[in-house]
């Protein structure tokens, strides 16, 4: 039984040669002489290193060659085989889970390879591992630590002699995983060299691991947050979200269900503010395309110039500074929603070209041949009077009418007055939460105010007045004088009557005692005693303001 003390770690100072010399009785090699080679070794020399560069350039290549970390490790172990002569070659790895030596490529080996594990310390590649030192087995078959895992030891009976070759990948001081080759046992082979080569291949691998695995870590970073963000999104465009009970919301809503789960192309139209973007939005997270993109286009920010890029994307070199190919938004959408958002914004000549895309769902990135096809869902957005554009002219027809599919007309908020109330509850929770205040509630003149109001901004200007008021109050009651100058004139809420102090006072001790009331639901004497007043001086302010407190029992 040949010994175990053959295998070689480290750089091998016993050759493989020296132990078949010692087997066919050749006797020990001879020391090297000290004096400098002969001119024709010299050369032999200088041809030699000159292979081992190029199989190391090409080792490089393969590594650099693709971002996929197995199909690179199969390109190197190819590179060893074709160059090296190496008959088989494995990379293993340890898999953090396990722990485990783990095949991540073998080349020369039986499928069934590819399942093969070691523990650290296990065999020959077990041992490379854990000593972090290269080892070499010059006669696999002769070998009892050699475990043939991967290739039975019948399978070896008839190939001959096999020597195996096996270095560690280190990566920051410890090892890695291995690198192995199995070659023809040859007595003049010089198997340093071989380790040389191979030691700087897996110094190579290590670096290509290292960048795969920061790759990965920030892949599956970057997926965790999509996943987290989607989830959000889907969340905040619940259809709980959008807020309204009056009859002509109820409207909206129903027509929304009635296209949700379809592909059906809707415009949404309404005055600025009205919640287009949401209803869009909320058409997107719950239709059966929710898991794919959801792309916004402002139509009204697409300069000239740049809208063809932006739709459709570009080739690499298709103008001056396009160093890569760039997907456009309908690109960017496929298998999602694209939202055309103001399309009434739209000059006449990227009409022209969005009606071509709009015909065929297919078109040419700039400066491409190659036709993309898409598969997209159109939602469209305005709030001008598209039938108006088309009378003068300025919207085609055969795109409007290939937009509007189906349409949801979107309310103004002067038309939904029912509904102030409840977005301005929805907005002063969501603000108070957003900006860490405690508000209660919304004092009676206030809310008099908002009701009063006309709201030409719609509920975007409602939203912008609420946050303003969660951060100007003092207490955790918004009051009149918390709204916006907007809501405070004359004209805009018939709040403020007179700008005489007397009257001035008047309003605010008004607010005053409605706001107490609201507190009290109604009851005079408890107002009373909130105010540090009494119910006859109350009563008396009560009919001279003309409040009527029954309002305040529900
Ligand atoms: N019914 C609603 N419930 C809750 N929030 C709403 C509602 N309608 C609108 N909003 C909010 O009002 C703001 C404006 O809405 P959105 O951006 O959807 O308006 P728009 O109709 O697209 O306006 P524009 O035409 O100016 O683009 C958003 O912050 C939106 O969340
Ligand atoms: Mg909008």
């Amino acid at each position: 039984m040949p010994s175990p003390s053959k295998i070689v770690f480290n750089v091998p100072s016993l050759m493989p040669e020296d132990a078949a010399r010692r087997r066919s009785g050749a006797g020990p090699v001879q020391p090297a002489p000290a004096s400098p080679p002969p001119r024709e070794s010299a050369e032999l020399i200088e041809q030699g290193d000159v292979r081992k560069l190029a199989t190391l350039l090409e080792v490089s290549q393969a590594l650099a060659g693709t971002l996929n970390l197995e199909t690179s490790l199969y390109g190197v172990l190819e590179v060893l085989e074709r160059r090296c002569g190496a008959r088989r070659g494995a990379v293993t790895l340890i898999e953090e889970a396990s722990g485990l030596l783990v095949v991540e490529a073998a080349l020369g080996y039986p499928r069934t390879a590819g399942r093969v594990r070691y523990r650290v310390g296990e065999g020959i590649t077990g041992g490379v591992a854990q000593r972090g030192k290269p080892a070499v087995v010059p006669h696999v078959t002769e070998e009892p630590e050699f475990l043939n895992r991967a290739v039975s030891r019948d399978a070896r009976h008839d190939e001959g002699d096999m020597s195996f070759l096996c270095v560690p990948i280190l990566m920051e001081g410890s090892s890695a995983g291995t690198l192995a080759v199995e070659m023809p046992f040859m007595p003049e082979r010089d198997s340093e060299r071989m380790i040389k080569v191979l030691r700087i291949t897996a110094a190579l691998i290590s670096q290509a691991v290292r960048i795969h695995n920061l790759v990965e870590g920030e892949r599956q970073r970057l997926v965790e947050e999509n996943t987290q963000l989607r989830e959000e999104l889907r969340e905040r465009y619940e259809f709980s979200n959008i807020v309204g009970n009056s009859g002509t919301m109820r409207r909206v809503y129903e027509q929304v269900a009635q296209v949700v789960g379809t592909g059906a192309t809707v415009m949404i139209r309404g005055e600025s503010g009205t919640g287009k973007e949401l209803i869009a939005h909320a058409l997107h997270h719950h239709s059966p395309r929710a898991g794919k993109p959801f792309v916004r286009v402002n139509c009204a920010a697409l300069p000239e110039t740049l809208v063809e890029t932006e739709l459709f994307g570009h080739e690499r070199g298709a103008f001056t500074g396009a160093q890569a190919r760039r997907k456009g938004k309908f690109e960017q959408a496929d298998g999602g929603t694209l939202f055309l958002d103001e399309i009434g914004e739209l000059s006449p000549s990227i009409q022209a070209k969005l009606l071509r895309v709009l015909q065929g769902r297919e078109f040419e990135r700039l400066g491409g041949n190659e036709t993309v096809r898409v598969d997209v869902r159109l939602i469209t957005a305005t709030n001008k009077d598209l039938e108006k554009a088309l009378a003068e002219g300025t919207f085609r027809e055969d795109l409007y009418y290939r937009l509007n599919v189906f349409s949801i007309f979107v309310p103004p908020l002067r038309e939904r007055k029912s509904d102030v109330l409840l977005l301005a509850d929805h907005f002063v929770e969501k603000y108070a939460s957003v900006h860490q205040r405690i508000i209660k509630r919304i004092s009676t003149p206030a809310i008099d105010m908002l009701m009063a109001y006309h709201w030409p901004g719609n509920v975007r200007e409602l939203e912008n007045a609420i946050e303003r008021a969660v951060l100007v109050a003092d207490g955790d009651v918004i009051h009149g004088h918390h709204l916006t100058p907007t809501l405070q004139t004359a004209e805009a809420s018939g709040t403020v009557v007179s700008r005489s102090l007397g009257e001035a006072v008047g309003v605010f001790e008004s607010n005053l005692i409605q706001d107490a009331l609201k507190s009290t639901r109604g009851n005079r004497a408890k107002a009373a005693r909130l105010l540090d007043t009494t119910e006859r001086i109350l009563s008396y302010k009560v009919r001279r303001y003309g409040i009527d407190p029954r309002r305040f029992r529900g």
